[in-house]
């Protein structure tokens, strides 16, 4: 269905999102990754841009079409996926990181095709930079908006993330809940203040979460 034409209320504002997965090779035909699908991100890119923001959007694999009027910034790992946001990052109004960036990659990542062995393996991973607690360290007035994904604790958890990340808010879902979360076209959230304070949003589309947190954006900003 048609969206309704909003107000330009962005014009003039630069907005990097992150969507999608990341992919952390552990040779050059297997990787470690997640179902993440990128909706989530690719919604608020969009609605950014309909509401007159210039759009970065840095986009693990994922199977939707790159948006029209939107620079997408392809990439695999989450070190590519840190270059690109940390450049795109610079001079933006606001930040914000749906993209589920694996927490581990390869401590060595072999260059041939590794053959099956005999019994068990072990593989040696290593941590991935947080990109968000880099972008918040450096925080300025730049706005930041991370997403997060828990099965138990989620307030707290999100509320410590968020803290911790230097982040203006966190929205919170849970992998358990229908047809929302990873996959699907609706999203549940809880929208989580470092503070400890939150508001649950009814379920809806993720556009409409699009929306709502560009809204909350906006109002931080006033
Ligand atoms: N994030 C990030 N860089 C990472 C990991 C996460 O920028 N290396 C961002 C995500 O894009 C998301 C937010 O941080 O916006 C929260 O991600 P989450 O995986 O919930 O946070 P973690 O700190 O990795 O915590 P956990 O141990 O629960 O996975
Ligand atoms: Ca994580």
């Amino acid at each position: 269905p048609a969206e309704p034409a909003r107000a330009q209320d962005l014009a003039g504002w630069r907005v990097v999102v992150s969507a999608g997965p990341t992919r952390e090779y552990l040779d050059p035909v297997r990787f470690i990754s997640n179902p993440s699908s990128g909706k989530m991100g690719y919604a608020v890119a969009e609605e950014a841009r309909d509401r007159g923001a210039d759009v970065t959007l840095v986009s693990g694999p994922v199977q939707l079409p790159p948006p029209a009027g939107v620079r997408t910034v392809p990439i695999e790992s989450a070190l590519e996926l840190r270059a690109a946001v940390l450049e795109a990052a610079r001079g933006a109004d606001l930040v914000v990181m749906t993209a589920a960036v694996a927490d581990y990659r390869a401590a060595e990542q072999a260059q041939e095709k590794q053959a099956k062995v005999a019994g068990d393996v072990t593989v040696h991973l290593t941590p991935n930079p947080d990109i968000l607690a880099e972008l918040g360290r450096e925080k300025g007035d730049r706005l930041l908006v991370g997403f997060a994904m828990e099965t138990h604790a989620g307030v707290e958890r999100a509320a410590a993330k968020a803290a911790r990340k230097n982040a203006d808010f966190i929205l919170l879902n849970y992998p358990t809940r229908q047809g929302t979360g990873f996959g699907g076209d609706d999203n549940e959230v809880t929208l989580v203040r470092p503070d400890g304070t939150s508001d649950a949003w009814a379920r809806t589309s993720k556009r409409e979460v699009a929306r709502r947190l560009l809204d909350e954006a906006r109002r931080l900003r006033d």
